[in-house]
């Protein structure tokens, strides 16, 4: 399974996500940072409640570095999951205090009705079909409970690259012209030149229709729908950056509860 480069490159993962200096750090490790860095990490951050004494599952939890943003918000019992083992023993390594666990999100070890919140960053485009990982997630989620997880925005993904340039519209024929039509946002598609291309990972990207089916039919109830721009933050690192992002979504993430 192709979800094994993240094992494979778990030292450039490691180094890529500690590396958090934007006026000092390596400039080509931010570049590969700055998505989580200036726009979905501090989204998740304003989605995440109140997680005192809450028992926490983080779904593909990579090396771990999120404990530090659910400890802010409260948390002490955290367990974490990946299917990378290599990610699982750094995460083990760096957050003792915790519990981490190799495992696949589609075959979760857990008994139902176990957490209070379930978390997850990033892993849900990894995967072809949603319906088994949710039908997973929500099994072991209490009743009542939210799963808040953040994905690429289809849109965003759906355009056309040419050259420098991501098109997604049409040009309507004429006399001149034919006929151009750039991009596709209505069906499912798998695509390689997403993030990190040395760790060489297929995303799944879906329209958001698509989505929100998924999750009504794994018996979750859609609270909130967040589309995030960059924090201001991100001018100081990148103008060019800050204004794409104001515009053009990268992330979307879900609020959802179990019925
Ligand atoms: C982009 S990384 C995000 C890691 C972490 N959440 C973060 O933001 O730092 C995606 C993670 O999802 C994990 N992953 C992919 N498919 C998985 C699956 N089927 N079950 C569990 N984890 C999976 C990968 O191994 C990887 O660590």
């Amino acid at each position: 399974m192709r979800a094994n480069n993240f094992n494979k490159e778990s030292d450039l993962w490691i180094t890529i996500r500690s590396t958090t200096d934007y006026k000092h750090g390596d400039p080509s490790l931010l570049k590969m940072n700055r998505a989580h860095l200036f726009i979905e990490k501090p989204a998740m951050k304003v989605k995440i409640k109140d997680l005192t004494s809450k028992k926490i599952l983080d779904v593909g939890c990579g090396s771990g570095e999120e404990c530090t943003l659910l400890e802010k918000k409260g948390a002490t019992d955290i367990t974490g999951i990946d299917i990378a083992a290599k990610l699982i023993k750094e995460a083990q390594r760096c957050y003792p205090q915790h519990k981490f666990y190799t495992m696949n999100v589609k075959n979760m070890s857990f008994e139902d009705n176990t957490f209070d919140f379930v978390y997850s960053s990033l892993m849900m485009h990894y995967l072809k079909d949603w319906n088994n990982a949710l039908k997973e997630i929500n099994r072991v989620m209490k009743p009542g409970s939210t799963f808040l997880f953040s994905t690429l925005h289809p849109t965003r993904w759906s355009g056309e690259r040419q050259g420098d340039t991501l098109l997604m519209g049409f040009q309507y024929p004429s006399k001149e012209n034919k006929l151009k039509i750039f991009g596709d946002y209505l069906n499912k598609k798998a695509i390689n030149d997403v993030g990190i291309r040395q760790i060489n990972m297929t995303s799944y990207i879906r329209p958001l229709s698509d989505m929100f089916r998924e999750l009504v039919k794994a018996n979750f109830e859609v609270i909130d729908i967040y589309e995030p721009k960059a924090t201001t933050e991100t001018k100081i690192y990148d103008q060019g950056y800050h204004e794409i992002n104001q515009r053009i979504p990268d992330f979307i993430i879900f609020e959802a509860k179990k019925k």
